[in-house]
């Protein structure tokens, strides 16, 4: 029986011309032709005033990190159920993470708890729309006025999602994404720092270009560069960006894929999910989600591990997800939880991802749904 995989990038077809377009060229470094393409297109599709390529979306939070002037003293609130790279990106200016809980059906921050952890040392809010499923930015944003934090949206899941027909990630002052091989499209590792506030433009530039001023030269608008700023080198190389453009050629191509998977299982489970009291994955109106990922919150932890080897033995590869950073042994030394988080340490025991890709067949996907539609929970 062939392997059912969690997740593979998909060939879309454009790669291998850029790619070597890309490769025939006499540079390979960063912000060539191929960086202006993708870049370009980012834009266009999201609507953000501006948008950076990074070598990562952990980078990208970095970049936000350091533009936001975020430093020892400072703290930043963060959901205890995300990836590392939502705390390191904090804590590596030397700033604290605040862990807070999430709300129990979405999974992003619940924005009492959030209002609850504001001190007068908080300085942003990092908020993860958690499956590309906007969190309730209505309310946060409320919190961020009447105490003047920033917003970051950590969007890495969210290419192609919105709140309101508004795409993911230009709601706050800066959004990022990531091109990891697990997400919608990829360049196998890559990122991107949305900028909502154009007054950030010029300074993101440079902190991403090693803190000089290369990217005015670049343009001719200087006759040398120099060193300006702090920085770090966050740019990808246009041979990465040349696959990125590829991908991002055929964004509707890969959506209409994933989407057909992500339906077909959001059609052919509630039954099953009812009786055996599972919860399936759910998507507030005025959210759209972009087919990042489908997941279902079995009964209990047990369950977690049951539905997963149950899946396995049928060569179909599920998985669980975040670990708790609250509890993390970095997340104990490095951040604060002024509440225990308690629906994050429940969820994180009980979910279950699905596989979901792009080069998935309508054979494999059937498959996945009788797998999952023959396992019995415990409870
Ligand atoms: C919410 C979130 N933020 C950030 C990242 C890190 O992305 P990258 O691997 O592009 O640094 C991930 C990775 O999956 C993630 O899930």
């Amino acid at each position: 029986m062939e392997r059912i995989y969690f997740s593979r990038p998909y060939l879309a077809g454009m790669e291998f011309t850029h790619l070597n377009a890309s490769l025939a060229s006499t540079s390979w470094h960063g912000d060539g032709e191929f960086t202006n393409r993708a870049t370009e297109w980012l834009r266009e599709r999201t609507g953000a005033e501006g948008a950076l390529l990074t070598t990562s979306c952990t980078h990208a939070l970095e970049l936000a990190a350091i533009l936001l002037h975020l430093g020892p003293g400072d703290e930043v609130i963060v959901p205890s159920f995300t990836f590392s790279a939502t705390a390191t990106a904090i804590a590596s200016r030397g700033a604290t993470p605040v862990f807070v809980d999430i709300e129990p059906r979405t999974l992003n921050l619940d924005p009492e708890a959030v209002e609850a952890a504001v001190t007068g040392r908080t300085k942003a809010i990092f908020v993860v729309h958690y499956a590309g499923v906007a969190c309730d930015l209505d309310a946060i944003q409320r919190i961020a006025d009447r105490h003047g934090l920033a917003i970051v949206e950590d969007n890495a899941h969210g290419i192609g999602a919105s709140l309101r027909g508004q795409h993911l990630g230009t709601f706050g002052t800066f959004g990022t994404q990531s091109w990891h091989d697990t997400k919608n499209v990829t360049s196998g590792e890559g990122g991107a720092l949305l900028i909502n506030d154009p007054k950030y433009i010029e300074r993101a530039e440079i902190v991403r270009e090693k803190g000089t001023n290369r990217a005015v030269f670049l343009r001719g608008q200087v006759d040398k560069y120099t060193w300006v700023d702090e920085g770090s080198s966050y740019l990808p190389s246009d041979l990465l960006a040349a696959l990125l453009y590829g991908q991002f050629q055929r964004f509707d191509e890969i959506q209409e894929r994933r989407q057909h998977v992500w339906h077909a299982y959001a059609d052919a489970l509630p039954q099953w999910a009812q009786e055996q009291r599972v919860d399936l994955m759910h998507v507030p109106e005025g959210r759209e989600q972009p087919a990042h990922m489908f997941y279902v919150m079995m009964p209990t932890h047990e369950d977690q591990s049951g539905l997963i080897s149950h899946l396995r033995e049928r060569e179909i590869i599920a998985t669980f997800h975040y670990q708790p950073l609250d509890s993390a042994p970095a997340g104990l030394r490095l951040g604060r939880t002024p509440s225990p988080c308690v629906i994050t340490a429940d969820r994180a025991s009980r979910l279950v991802r699905l596989p979901l890709h792009a080069g998935m067949s309508k054979a494999d996907t059937a498959r996945v749904i009788d797998a999952v539609t023959t396992y019995r929970t415990t409870t």
